[in-house]
Formats: structure tokens, C-alpha cells, sequence
């Protein structure tokens, strides 16, 4: 049975190592995650965490001068005339095991009116380095050189000063000097180390340490985002040491559900035009995504033909060309390049670029990879919903924003929608559509306590395809107000 769900894995592994060579696609992580939660096709339950009331203290090192140690005087490459503060570097998690998290940080001009807002990339297993960066809203975008910057004016960086972390341990830059640390990675762990790393990067940047926090991220961040924001939560009213000031989160086409989310993904394939009615039929027909239920071979045949009838598509963007040589040109930044995760790998490989950000310093083994196949494979704890701490959040006072680009396949709207139907919330701005540079920018819907926005014409990675649009939203979300109806 485990052999069985292994090759399974493992033959997916294959195809997507396949369609990456044709179509230069991302790492299909979340996709292989989704069918390895269907073929264990039993409930690991919900994953409702008992509140600790004991406060186990946080280790914390001194940070005393480390912070101008970071700073990053120019990455190679980087346009002439940007006046932007960067840091970069390691903060140590766990001195025992020797494991040091690597983040990346981008101040705002007039930083200190600015809120901090920490950014978190999925996978599991993928570097907020690499995508969210340098690929999606930091701001610099590699150009297909590999080698030079462009200057990204659509940046969060100009109204927040933006963290980018790289986690767990083995993703990215970041490293355990405990090799077997690897193998335990798991959303509990995950949640644990970056508490650690947030209260020593806060004795590091002190003036932070009061400021208005906000947690981004999309994907398997939208386990992630609401698992650290609880855990702060807890440790906010138990805590002596820092009481983190968190005001909201937002997670883009978040995996926050397996049922509605799989039923989702499905729906949109159909409706969207990617699979024929007798699949569809057969799906609605034959399955049933209950964590009570077990998925039956009739359906799992219907979701192989399914997944198959859909072709070589980008599934995170179902609409965009794919990788290939005749693509090689440097775009603009609102035009979406599907070869950039090339270019980033190229730029974070070079090592007078590593020597800038102060990053590899223990010579750990390479090449730097945006995500980490064997973190994946050996992700731990993954509950099946964590629907129960999105309702937790909802009602703790926080504002809690679900966005959602309205082409991605991987986690649809629909599947956002079916999931946010499951949080029983009631309605109190009907949706609307949203406007921004005298377009529509999306739709919105104010809950009581939660907003949904779709941000249009945007994939799976929102800021790579509509870094405007996505500003837009996201200073809204920082203003803690719905995007605006006028159409001016
Ligand atoms: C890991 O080991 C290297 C080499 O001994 C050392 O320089 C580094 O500080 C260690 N990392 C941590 C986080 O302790
Ligand atoms: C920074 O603050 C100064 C003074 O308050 C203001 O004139 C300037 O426009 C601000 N710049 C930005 C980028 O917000
Ligand atoms: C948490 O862990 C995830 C797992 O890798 C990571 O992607 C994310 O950047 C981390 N940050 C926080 C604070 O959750
Ligand atoms: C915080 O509480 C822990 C456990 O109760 C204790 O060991 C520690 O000394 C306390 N720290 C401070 C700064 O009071
Ligand atoms: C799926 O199964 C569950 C548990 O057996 C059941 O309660 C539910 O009604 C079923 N859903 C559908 C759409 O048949
Ligand atoms: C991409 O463009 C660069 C510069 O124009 C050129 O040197 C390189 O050969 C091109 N690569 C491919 C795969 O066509
Ligand atoms: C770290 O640096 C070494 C030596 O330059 C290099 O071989 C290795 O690939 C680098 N590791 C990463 C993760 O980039």
C-alpha cells in the first residue's frame, strides 16, 4: 500500500519532471500534494490545535549590530538610481541543531509610517525567495540575461516593507547543520521555526518591533499564514517575551480545503472548457471528497482522465504560453514571462550575487532551487482543512482577506468559493466588481469578518501576471477597506 502510493508519486514526479522540460512549467508541488492527499484517501481529521495556555519560551539570540551586517549594499545586476534599503541574511532558529532561516527584506521609502508585512510562497517547500521576490511582488524582476535587474514599479515594497522568508530549514538558502532536520519538516515545525525566526528577526530590526504586522502568502501558504497567525495569537496572550501586533492576513488561491477544493479545481476545468462533459458527468456522478468518505476506483479513473484530457497547459495560468526558446526576450513588467523561473535560477546560482546577500556563507550543498522535492516528499503534517483556524482568526478580531486570480486551475476561484461557503459567514457588502486604472480589476464581497476579492486575468502567482491590479488589492487589504467601486 505505501510502496503502491510512492511509485504513484513517484510517476508523477516524472511527468511533471516532463511537462517541465517542454513547458518550462513550475514545480507542480501543489498538484502532486493534491494527489497524494487523494490516494491516502482517508481523513487525518481536522486539524483544530487544543490551545497551549503554558508558554514554552521562544529561544532568542542576541541581535546587537547584526542588522547593518545585512544590508546589502547593491545586488549585481541592479538598475542605476533605485534608492531602496535591503537587507538580507541568516537568523539562527535552533543553535543546538545549528538551523538558520534566511530571509530577505525590503524597506519602503518612509519605512518607519509603513506597516511590516511578512510574504510566504507555498509548496510545500518552495522559496519566498525565489518566487515571491523575484518573480512576483519584490522589487527587483531578473531579466532573461540572468545576470541583470529590472526595477519592478508595481513593487508592495512601495507602500509596506516587505519580509521574504525562506522555510522550513532545507528550502532556498536556509539550512540545518542537522541533516536529519530535513525529515521532519511538517506544518507543525514550519509554524514553530518561523515563530522563532520572527521574534529574533524583531530584536534585530527593534524599531519593528511595535509596528502594524500583516502575513501574506498564496498556495500552501494558505496553511502556513493562518497556522502562524494562530500560533501568535496563543503566544500574544501567554507570552513574556515580544507580543507580536498582528492587524490581518491575506492569502492568494490559498489551499485551505481539500473537498471543496478538489471539487473546485474540477469545476473549473469543466467550466472553463479544459475537459469534456462525459468526464465532468462521470465526476459528478462517482465522487465524493468528504474527509468521510473514501474516494472509489470509478472516480479516481474520471479524475486520471480528467487531469490527462487537460493537455500540456500552465495549469497556474491556464491561459499563458509556456516556456520555450522562441519566448526568450526580455518583457515588460506587466507582461508575464513564462521562462522567468529560469532566469531567477540562473541569477541566485551566480556567486558574486550569494556573496551581495550574504546568503550560503557555510558553504551549504547546491544549487540553490526555488522549491525542494525532498522537503515535499517528506512534509509531515498536513491536515485536510484548516478551515477551523480560518474561523478562529475570523472571529479574533483580525482582518482576514482571501484573493484569488481568476485563471489559475491549480486553486480556482471556485474552489476558493466553495470553501469560504463552508465558513457559514454571512454577506455584508454584496458583490461588485472593482475598479483600478479605469478597469475592472477584479470583484469583491465584504463578509462579516472576512473579504474575498478575485483580482482578474491573474493566475495562481497574482503579481507575475497583473502586478497593478495586485497593488491595487493589496493596499486596499493594508487599509483595511474594500477596493474601490469607482469605475473613475
Ligand atoms: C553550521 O555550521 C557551520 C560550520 O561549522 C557554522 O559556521 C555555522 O555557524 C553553523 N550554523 C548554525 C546556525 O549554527
Ligand atoms: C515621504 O514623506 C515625505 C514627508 O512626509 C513626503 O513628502 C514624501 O512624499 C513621502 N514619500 C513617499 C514615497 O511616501
Ligand atoms: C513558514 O513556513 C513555510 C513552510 O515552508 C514557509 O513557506 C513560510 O515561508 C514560513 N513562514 C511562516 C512565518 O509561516
Ligand atoms: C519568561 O517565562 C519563562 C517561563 O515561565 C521563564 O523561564 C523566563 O525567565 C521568563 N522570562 C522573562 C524575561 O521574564
Ligand atoms: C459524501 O459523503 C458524506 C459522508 O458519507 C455524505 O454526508 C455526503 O452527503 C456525501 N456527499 C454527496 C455530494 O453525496
Ligand atoms: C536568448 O537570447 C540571448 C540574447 O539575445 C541569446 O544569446 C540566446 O542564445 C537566446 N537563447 C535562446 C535559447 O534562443
Ligand atoms: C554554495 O556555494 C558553493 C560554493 O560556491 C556552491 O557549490 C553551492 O552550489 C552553493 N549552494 C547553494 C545552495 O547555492
Amino acid at each position: 500500500m505505501k510502496a503502491a502510493f510512492f511509485l504513484t508519486l513517484l510517476s508523477l514526479a516524472c511527468l511533471v519532471a516532463l511537462v517541465q522540460c517542454h513547458g518550462g512549467s513550475r514545480y507542480d508541488l501543489l498538484g502532486k500534494l493534491m494527489r497524494a492527499q487523494r490516494s491516502k484517501r482517508q481523513s487525518e481529521g481536522h486539524s483544530t490545535e487544543s490551545m497551549s495556555t503554558e508558554y514554552s519560551p521562544v529561544y532568542t539570540g542576541p541581535q546587537d549590530g547584526l542588522k547593518e551586517g545585512d544590508r546589502i549594499q547593491a545586488l549585481p545586476g541592479q538598475p542605476n538610481g533605485v534608492n531602496l534599503d535591503q537587507y538580507s541574511g541568516y537568523v539562527t532558529v535552533d543553535p543546538k541543531a545549528g538551523r538558520a532561516l534566511f530571509y530577505y527584506f525590503v524597506e519602503s521609502q518612509n519605512s518607519s509610517s509603513k506597516p511590516l508585512v511578512l510574504w510566504l510562497n507555498g509548496g510545500p517547500g518552495c522559496s519566498s525567495l525565489g518566487a515571491g521576490a523575484m518573480a512576483e511582488l519584490g522589487p527587483f524582476r531578473v531579466n532573461s540575461d540572468g545576470n541583470t535587474l529590472s526595477y519592478n514599479e508595481y513593487a508592495w515594497s512601495n507602500v509596506a516593507n516587505i519580509l521574504f522568508l525562506e522555510s522550513p530549514a532545507g528550502v532556498g538558502f536556509s539550512y540545518s547543520n542537522t541533516t536529519s532536520d530535513y525529515d521532519k519538516s511538517g506544518d507543525k515545525q514550519t509554524a514553530e521555526d518561523n515563530y522563532t525566526f520572527l521574534l529574533n528577526w524583531l530584536e534585530r530590526f527593534p524599531e519593528y518591533k511595535t509596528r502594524d504586522f500583516f502575513i501574506t502568502g498564496e498556495s500552501y501558504a494558505g496553511h502556513y499564514v493562518p497556522q502562524l497567525s494562530q500560533k501568535i495569537l496563543q503566544n500574544n496572550k501567554i507570552t513574556n517575551q515580544t507580543v507580536i501586533n498582528l492587524k490581518g492576513i491575506a492569502i492568494g488561491n490559498a489551499w485551505i480545503d481539500f473537498e471543496t477544493g478538489v471539487k473546485g479545481m474540477y469545476d473549473f476545468f469543466w467550466t472553463h472548457s479544459l475537459i469534456s462533459d462525459e468526464i465532468n458527468e462521470g465526476i459528478n456522478l462517482n465522487c465524493n471528497f468528504s474527509s468521510e468518505t473514501t474516494i472509489s476506483d470509478v472516480c479516481e479513473h474520471y479524475l486520471d482522465n480528467a487531469d490527462a484530457a487537460v493537455g500540456n497547459i500552465f495549469i497556474y495560468d491556464i491561459y499563458a504560453p509556456l516556456c520555450s526558446p522562441s519566448s526568450n526576450s526580455t518583457r515588460p513588467i506587466s507582461v508575464f514571462d513564462p521562462c522567468s523561473e529560469d532566469y531567477i535560477h540562473t541569477y541566485l546560482n551566480i556567486p558574486e550575487v550569494q556573496k551581495s546577500m550574504h546568503a550560503n556563507v557555510t558553504n551549504i550543498p547546491g544549487p540553490w532551487e526555488s522549491c525542494n522535492d525532498a522537503i515535499f516528499y517528506g512534509w509531515k503534517d498536513q491536515p485536510l482543512t484548516v478551515l477551523p483556524v480560518i474561523e478562529e482568526l475570523m472571529v479574533s478580531g483580525i482582518s482576514v482577506w482571501i484573493y484569488s486570480g481568476d485563471t489559475d486551475g491549480r486553486v480556482p476561484t471556485t474552489s476558493t468559493r466553495y470553501s469560504i461557503n463552508n465558513l457559514g459567514t454571512s454577506v455584508k457588502t454584496p458583490w461588485y466588481p472593482w475598479y483600478t486604472q479605469g478597469e475592472v480589476g477584479g470583484y469583491a464581497v465584504g463578509y462579516q469578518n472576512l473579504a474575498f476579492v478575485t483580482i482578474r486575468g491573474a493566475g495562481h502567482f497574482v503579481p507575475s501576471y497583473q502586478p497593478a491590479r495586485a497593488l491595487a488589492f493589496f493596499s486596499s487589504f493594508l487599509a483595511g477597506e474594500l477596493p474601490s467601486a469607482d469605475e473613475t
